[in-house]
């Protein structure tokens, strides 16, 4: 499949199609497990970060050189059961340090996987052994946080799936990790990382997309069958529209909490980089019938993601007419009227208009900023680490209300770690929902409310999960205490 290029329009890093494959699969779920055991309600795995290499592009391309966790893109999920522990032994082979950030999950600080401010990283050679309690059901991820723009970019990326105590009736429970890749002619990842171009613009967008690591092909599915997609974006940059012709996804979950289940805005699940949303398909057509599911995000550059192929038995005449709304998760409900209010302000990028901002604790111009490879600022400071004087800092176990306002020309999915907060306004207009989640897409200019009880002490990043913008600058600690 080919994916046009949005940036680098000189760079033309085309995959031939590999046509003539006349496989029809259903797509690999990547659950593998590691080894791991149940004593105490302790669940343990080993990852081990090294390079390797995958087939990517399908069999009529090179294998790809990829970073992996225990060799395999995503790397093995993670999968367990809400209260369970989980302890995961992370060994680095890379030749660079890393570390295994939890994304979404509200684990204890010191667990967080955050270089230097929650840990020392784990040096090449080394390992580190994570433990923690999962309170929440969900669809999470996790990914290093040292030097994500390359280590997530290539590769290093795997899903964590919490079940729930009482799960929903579904026939089939799929995970479908998204990725795109910049991938050059002979299928090898391209070398550009952190590119100034890409890190002041719309980050590393790639130009070939995977589901589970694996160039998709057909999508089986059976009549009357009833799927529960958790879908992950892991890329970089790309933000993904998905569109389900013939068909009416349910949205139960955004980024592993749920919420009222209600039909996708638009027929449109949209996914910025990190977020998660669980969706329950009916496959209410008919046998033999073929339906394509696109991705129409970036205007004027849509492609079929991959085709929805009806089998020829069906499964059942009707599809089940069961509950899909799940339990609540353990969230503290925040107390709005009482709520501490603060603003936040995201500037910078290209096109943002002419800004001056602080690093490293000096006023500088746009243009010194940019000489030091800076491109964004949060309240006005440009972040040349993890560790940095706190943006907020927050008295435990209050309600607090964040106003983010995006003053930049670009999209922004901005992240908090250690908790989850109601999205309660866009715009000055409540949100119908008041969706629970830990990255808010925020489109250019716009203006979001959330809200969130500080009940996870701690120093915690804020940052946008644009690598590139990250590590541009658009990156904050809110410390909890
Ligand atoms: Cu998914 Cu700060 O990360
Ligand atoms: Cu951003």
């Amino acid at each position: 499949m080919k994916i046009r290029k949005k940036t680098h329009p000189s760079r033309r890093a085309f995959i031939a199609a590999s046509a003539g494959l006349a496989v029809t699969t259903t797509l690999p779920v990547g659950r593998v497990r590691a080894a791991e055991t149940r004593d105490m309600g302790i669940r343990e795995y080993d990852l081990a970060a090294a390079p390797g290499s995958t087939r990517l592009a399908g069999q009529s391309n090179p294998k790809t050189a990829v970073w992996a966790y225990n060799g395999q893109v995503p790397g093995t999920e993670i999968r367990v059961r809400q209260g369970d522990r989980i302890r995961v032994s992370v060994d680095n082979q890379l030749d660079e340090e890393t570390t295994v950030h939890w994304h979404g999950l509200r684990v204890p600080n010191v667990m967080d996987g955050v270089p230097h401010l929650t840990q020392k990283p784990i040096a090449p050679g080394k390992s580190f052994t994570y433990e923690f309690g999962v309170p929440d059901a969900g669809t999470y991820w996790y990914h290093p946080h040292q030097r994500g723009f390359e280590q997530v970019a290539r590769g290093l990326y795997g899903p964590l799936i919490v079940e729930e105590k009482e799960p929903i009736r579904v026939d089939r429970d799929l995970t479908w990790v998204l990725d795109d890749w910049r991938l050059k002619p002979d299928a090898q990842i391209s070398g550009d990382f952190g590119s100034f171009h890409d890190m002041s613009h719309s980050g590393r967008v790639g130009n070939f997309m995977t589901i589970n690591g694996r160039e998709p092909k057909k999508f089986a599915v059976r009549s009357g069958e009833r799927i529960r997609l958790r879908l992950i974006n892991a890329a970089n940059a790309r933000i993904f529209a998905l569109n389900f012709a013939g068909h009416r996804p349910t949205i139960i979950a955004y980024d592993g909490q749920p919420v009222t289940p209600h039909e996708a805005p638009q027929g449109q699940v949209v996914l910025g980089p990190a977020m998660r949303a669980d969706i329950v398909i009916d496959m209410t057509n008919r046998p033999g019938e073929s339906f394509k599911i696109t991705d129409t995000f970036y205007r004027g550059m849509g492609y079929t993601v991959v085709d929805l192929a009806y089998g020829a038995v069906p499964l059942r005449d009707r599809p089940l007419e069961s509950s899909i709304a799940l339990s609540a998760n353990t969230m503290p409900e925040p107390d709005i009227t009482g709520a501490e209010r603060h603003n936040v302000q995201f500037g910078g990028g290209m096109m943002g208009g002419m800004m001056r901002g602080m690093m490293g604790g000096r006023r500088v111009s746009m243009r010194d900023m940019m000489r030091n490879g800076k491109a964004w600022t949060i309240n006005g400071v440009a972040a040349t680490g993890h560790v940095m004087d706190p943006l907020l800092k927050l008295l435990r176990g209050r309600t607090y209300v964040l106003t983010l306002n995006n003053d930049t020309a670009w999209h922004h999915p901005i992240h908090l770690h250690g908790h989850s907060f109601r999205v309660i306004s866009r715009n000055g207009k409540p949100t119908r929902h008041r969706e629970w989640q830990d990255t808010v897409l925020m489109a250019p200019r716009e203006r979001a409310e959330i809200a969130f009880v500080a009940d996870n002490p701690g120093d915690w990043m804020f940052h946008c999960h644009v690598f590139e913008h990250q590590a541009g600058g658009m990156m904050g600690v809110i410390r909890v205490s």
